[in-house]
């Protein structure tokens, strides 16, 4: 199966069929209460929804100039274009060596299984920086590989050996290095620092939390139901106020096949889209732990967060169990007044949902904070038409499930509880300015007409208002008394994405979206220290029908007090723009390209006849100053 012009999702679905949304009635039932409560608010148009744009006019438009640079306009280049004023270099790319004793980068090869294991992973995505005595070191989730890429030296562009596999396995995961500025004040990789490492889904973790050492989670491998190894597909990321990174489990199931096709799934896989076939990385066939017909528990042992001490390299990393298990996207980590660590967390699938975890246990500054991710709370949102919201517990009580399978079946408790079913939650960042926090939804062309994986109905909601969304938008949330760790909030949305060229209804989008700013499917998201919102996109980049003048995917900044959004940033051809992060002294932006080329037309960033590759890029001032 040719899987290269489907999303994950659509993969997952045609493995896996699900009807088509087909009790009409109830499809009526809810149009019609929606237009009781929409009444009202169709008359201004679904820009009721966007208190934020309120203050975009006249004067606050042309007043508010917090963003520091002039907008970049679309382009369909293969390059990393920037507005003027600031400039960009290469840090690092899919396949440059991490340690001192690793070979470069063979462009003919494109590796061996061995040096992938010594050097940059494939495809990253979520990254963090870490400061600490000196010493910088970023640390980097490798999510997927690009099966036409690793192995586009082969005929076929498959893996031709058991090597080729285990390369492409390397490929994934999370890499650690130290850089530096050198004397020119390029950013380098530090080869020989004692603080580099790869981890791969070969690497030993421990299994921690509320679902440890339950039966679900035990091996043959680990009869302890306590260890495991490695972690893959490694999407968003968070940092916590205690120094250590969270790399975030997305879309695990794709690993997972039997060797006998017709080998049937529980149903409990199935919510989560493991089959008896793989997306076409081939594990099982050198790995007996990625065959479900042989270890069924195995997926239960992915899906998960996993907290790494990025400057103590001989750590073993820990699975979070107690934050729950689905195809996490990031992992957005406050502290409450109270001191607990509030983690906001979204699943990132059609119709699935958006989590929130507090910590039983409260951060002490300069004290012992290693298991307060151990413990804690489960909620799930649910977003009410009159713009209030409130997280629902995850409790034995509120699902009938003991309290390892709410860890571990997430989506069927959310389910039990009734949580709103989301355009696919990607990135939440909190503003570190004011109470609140955003969500990036990115798309859902499901939204109206199918069911999510759980059968749960999907008619277009309050934050999710648009059926067949095909643009996505940025919701966001206002905890009551401003505490994260509060049960309600409110709601409005900052962005309706659309293109205002090609349509006058709502999918122009809402107010703050114009010709000159336009983009589809919000993805990576933080906020810098001075609260500007740096939004990336991972959508349509073919400036065509829906998409056009929107071009490549790109980066922009928005203003949460005025609504206004400026573009700052257009990646190269057939990327994704992913992974943001700031150096200490706030002179260098970190930005993530992830699958330039992913259909054929990319050199970025060798140029020429080169591979294309995914990679981390320094954005500066030219003239030094601070940016974010
Ligand atoms: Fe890996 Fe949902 O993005
Ligand atoms: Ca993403
Ligand atoms: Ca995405
Ligand atoms: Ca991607």
């Amino acid at each position: 199966m040719d899987h290269d012009d489907l999303s994950f999702d659509d993969i997952d679905e045609l493995i896996s069929p699900r009807a088509e949304e087909t009790d009409f009635d109830r499809v009526v039932d809810t149009a019609l209460s929606r237009r009781g409560f929409l009444g009202g608010v169709m008359t201004f148009g679904l820009g009721s929804f966007l208190v934020g744009t309120t203050a975009l006019t006249g004067d606050a438009r042309a007043d508010s100039d917090r963003f520091g640079f002039s907008a970049v306009p679309a382009n369909s280049n293969d390059t990393i274009t920037v507005p003027d004023g600031f400039e960009w270099e290469q840090v690092v790319a899919w396949g440059d060596p991490i340690t001192a004793d690793a070979p470069d980068f063979d462009e003919a090869t494109r590796g061996t299984a061995a040096t992938q294991a010594m050097a940059f992973g494939d495809n990253n995505d979520g990254m963090s920086i870490f400061t600490r005595g000196g010493r910088t070191v970023l640390a980097v989730n490798n999510e997927y590989t690009n099966r036409k890429i690793m192995w586009g030296n082969n005929p076929d562009g498959k893996p031709a050996s058991g090597d080729d596999i285990a390369k492409g396995m390397m490929a994934h995961g999370v890499s650690v290095f130290e850089v530096a500025r050198d004397d020119a004040g390029n950013w380098q990789v530090v080869k020989d620092s004692d603080l580099n490492r790869r981890i791969t889904p070969q690497t030993d973790m421990d299994l921690t939390g509320p679902a440890a050492g339950d039966d679900m989670l035990k091996t043959a491998a680990d009869p302890s139901g306590t260890t495991t190894k490695g972690t893959w597909n490694n999407c968003g990321s968070g940092e916590t106020p205690w120094g250590t990174y969270l790399t975030c489990e997305e879309n695990f199931n794709g690993y997972f096949s039997a060797a006998d096709e017709a080998h049937e799934v529980t149903a409990e896989l199935k919510r989560y889209g493991v089959s008896s076939k793989d997306w076409g990385y081939g594990w099982a066939k050198i790995d007996d732990r990625f065959d479900v017909s042989k270890n069924p528990n195995e997926p239960n042992r992915a899906g998960y967060v996993v907290e790494i001490d990025p400057f103590d390299p001989t750590s073993t990393p820990k699975k979070r169990t107690a934050l729950g298990r689905f195809k996490h996207e990031n992992a957005a980590v406050v502290l409450a007044p109270s001191g607990h660590a509030v983690v906001y967390l979204g699943d990132d699938e059609r119709g699935e949902f958006l989590y929130k975890f507090v910590s039983h246990g409260v951060y002490a500054a300069n004290g012992d904070n290693s298991d307060l991710l151990e413990n804690g709370d489960l909620f799930v949102a649910k977003f009410h038409d009159d713009m209030r919201g409130e997280w629902l517990a995850l409790t034995p009580d509120t699902t009938g499930m003991t309290d390892a399978e709410i860890r571990i079946h997430t989506r069927q408790a959310a389910s039990k509880v009734g949580a709103t079913t989301m355009d696919r939650p990607e990135w939440v960042a909190v503003n570190p300015t004011k109470a609140e926090a955003y969500v990036a939804l990115t798309n859902n062309k499901n939204r109206g007409k199918k069911p999510n994986a759980g059968g749960d109905d999907t008619s277009a909601n309050g934050p999710n208002p648009r059926v067949e969304n095909h643009y996505g938008q940025i919701a966001r949330w206002m905890p009551d008394n401003d505490d994260h760790a509060a049960q309600g909030f409110n709601w409005n949305l900052f962005a309706l994405a659309g293109n205002p060229d090609v349509h006058d209804d709502e999918y122009a989008g809402s107010e703050n979206i114009n010709s000159g700013n336009m983009f589809n499917s919000p993805d990576g998201m933080a906020f810098d220290s001075t609260g500007l919102l740096w939004i990336q996109t991972d959508g349509k980049y073919s400036n065509e029908g829906d998409f056009a003048g929107m071009g490549n995917n790109q980066m922009l900044a928005g203003d949460t007090v005025t609504g206004e959004i400026r573009r700052f940033l257009v990646g190269p051809n057939e990327c994704e723009v992913t992974g943001i992060c700031w150096s200490a002294d706030r002179r260098t932006m970190f930005v993530g390209i992830q699958h330039p080329g992913e259909r054929g037309d990319s050199h970025f960033p060798g140029g020429g006849t080169s591979v294309p590759r995914s990679g981390v890029f320094a954005v500066r001032r030219t003239d030094g100053g601070l940016i974010g």
